[in-house]
């Protein structure tokens, strides 16, 4: 079994990048320690940060996965073509978030994700990410 893990725009920057809302873990650490409980559930983890809305549209079209673990960032407030991506692939998919969008900006508590997502993990920092490779590695064993 195949999981991508897809995250958006400045989730590169994570470490350095408003601590205080992001925390100090690096992406490169987090998705290291993912990669070990992948490995450790027999599932293959893929994975791409992009920057650029295309890249990730890009890599949807190209998955062969059976389940999507996606943190859109800011994508998650404006992209309309990435969520038709997703729709289009009929890949399921979880939706993360590092903070707890509802406790933010009123910008930031409209997704155009969540409506469509199997489940969606938001607040609980990095450890989210995990959370979501657990109910996915699960759900692919009993068929989703
Ligand atoms: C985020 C929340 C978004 O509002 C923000 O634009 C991000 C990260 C999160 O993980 O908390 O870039 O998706």
């Amino acid at each position: 079994p195949k999981i991508l893990l897809i995250n958006g725009p400045n989730l590169n920057l994570l470490g350095k990048r408003e601590p205080g809302i992001y925390g100090s873990l690096t992406l490169a650490e987090i998705v290291s320690g993912l990669e070990a409980e992948a490995k450790a559930a027999g599932v293959q983890l893929q994975h791409i940060q992009a920057n650029a809305e295309h890249l990730l549209i890009e890599a949807i079209h190209a998955s062969d996965a059976d389940m999507i673990i996606i943190n859109p960032a800011a994508f998650t407030h404006s992209s309309v073509a990435l969520r038709d991506a997703l729709l289009g692939v009929g890949i399921p998919f979880i939706e993360v978030h590092l903070s707890n969008i509802h406790a933010r900006e009123p910008f930031r508590h409209h997704s155009y994700f969540s409506d469509k997502a199997v489940g969606v993990i938001l607040g609980l920092g990095p450890q989210g990410y995990s959370l979501a490779l657990q109910a996915a590695v699960a759900r692919i064993n009993t068929g989703n």
